[in-house]
């Protein structure tokens, strides 16, 4: 293999054409913590490739801070940090106070009582979707499902659903022209720099969040909104308007866009491993254990942010206080020294210890019991059926080195 080390991970053309896979093993062969220029007004960044240096930045949480940023590559002054603080860009009790509010509510003893609804749910869009000899994967299957999931947790009509989704693109499409209104690296963008993802939709969702929200005060309704409008923080503080709205948005965007691509990714990645088919179909029972390698192939968070607290060393490199340290779970995902042959699609794979969601730190993905169940029960019901689902076309991926995302996925059945 060449050296590609030159690319850099800050440019979002290199994802354009999906996941840069021999980038990120050429990053962890000769440069595992590799400093990344980036344009102004940013400073570049460290970019850590492997599975064991990534661990490490996300388990040192004292050096390892998330107070300033823990999505955005951007770097956010003073005012913008304060603004778009989620739990997410939180360390510490804080942190762990907003994560309890909901954290039972997605235990998987909590959510068992969704699996009818989930497989009712399930059944629905594929019957809907197989009636078609040809359609687009992705809007006829993978895009309406978990918003479905999510529209029931928070107890909104599903008429708002297509709007949901839409919100969603915009914002985790801001680096992709036929997705953002506003291009991320824009001129325009600044007037939105207090908004999550620089998106004029954040406004929208935040409007949309508070209606929700004053509807439900005072009430005993036991969907997620109400019980974030109603309920105290063990540490005793309520939710501002500012973390109200921004735990909102997170919600919509975490509980959407990840699930979605994880979909569409596995059925890709079994349309291209018909052994992998053919196993799952006369073994179903391996169904639950083979979701743990739909999601590392998948790997559809490409990236978390990490800010250093002090002075140190990672993989040999030092790290300086103030430096943005980026785990890049992608390539942790695909890492040979924790994974045989890596980029074998390999559905009986043990042990499967990806990072998909985070791994062994504090902000380890609150709904990832809930993405698991879906994409269970998807190919549960998609398995079981007798089609043969093609390829019909190109598959069109999201310009964005944070989510790994399947825009348009053309299918026919055989
Ligand atoms: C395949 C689907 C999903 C993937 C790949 C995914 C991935 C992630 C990742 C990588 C993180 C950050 C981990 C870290 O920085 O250490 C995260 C956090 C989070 N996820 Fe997910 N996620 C998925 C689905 C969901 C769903 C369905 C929900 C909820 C409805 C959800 C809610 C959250 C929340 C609230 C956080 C913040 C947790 C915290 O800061 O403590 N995610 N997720």
């Amino acid at each position: 293999m060449t050296t590609t080390t030159s690319h850099s991970l800050a440019d979002n053309d290199l994802f354009a054409n999906g996941a840069p896979w021999e980038v990120f093993e050429d990053l962890r062969r000769h440069d595992p913590v590799s400093w990344q220029e980036e344009p102004a007004p940013n400073h570049g960044f460290w970019a850590v490739t492997r599975y064991v240096d990534i661990l490490e930045v996300l388990r040192d949480t004292e050096t390892y801070s998330s107070e300033v940023g823990a999505t955005a590559l951007e770097e956010l002054d003073s005012s913008q940090i304060e603004i778009r603080k989620s739990m997410l860009d939180s360390d510490g009790e804080r942190h762990r106070a907003l994560r309890k509010l909901l954290q039972h509510d997605f235990t998987p003893r909590a959510l068992a009582v969704y699996e009818t609804f989930l497989r009712g749910l399930t059944a629905n869009t594929l019957d809907a979707a197989l009636s078609m000899k040809e359609f687009d994967f992705v809007a006829e299957v993978a895009a309406d499902f978990p918003i479905r999931v999510l529209a029931k947790l928070l107890d909104v009509p599903d008429q708002d659903i297509p709007q949901l989704i839409k919100w969603g693109n915009r914002m985790v499409g801001n680096t992709d022209p036929e997705h953002a209104d506003v291009l991320l690296d824009s001129d325009e963008s600044e007037k939105y720099k207090d908004l999550p993802f620089r998106s004029p939709a954040a406004l929208e969702v935040f409007d949309y969040g508070f209606s929700l929200a004053n509807a439900r005060k005072g009430g005993d309704g036991t969907d997620i909104v109400s019980r974030l409008v109603n309920q105290t923080p063990i540490d005793g503080k309520p939710l501002d308007d500012r973390d109200f709205r921004n735990y909102f948005l997170l919600l919509i965007i975490a509980g959407n866009e990840t699930t979605r691509h994880t979909i569409s990714h596995t059925m890709n990645n079994l349309i291209n491993n018909p052994d992998a088919i053919a196993l799952l179909r006369a073994q179903p029972e391996l169904i639950p254990w083979a979701v743990e390698e739909f999601l590392r192939y998948a790997s559809p968070v490409y990236h978390m942010r990490r800010t250093a607290t002090r002075n140190t060393k990672l993989g040999g490199r030092e790290i300086k206080a103030g430096d943005k340290v980026v785990c890049w779970f992608a390539s942790g995902n695909r890492d040979e020294e924790v994974f045989v042959e890596p980029h074998r699609f390999d559905v009986t794979r043990k042990p499967n210890e990806h990072m998909t969601f985070g791994r062994g730190g504090p902000h380890l993905c609150l709904g990832n019991s809930l993405a698991r169940l879906e994409i269970q029960i998807m190919f549960e019901d998609l398995l079981t059926r007798p089609v043969d689902l093609h390829h019909n076309g190109t598959i069109d991926y999201l310009r964005s080195n944070f989510i790994h995302g399947i825009k348009r996925f053309p299918v026919k059945q055989a």
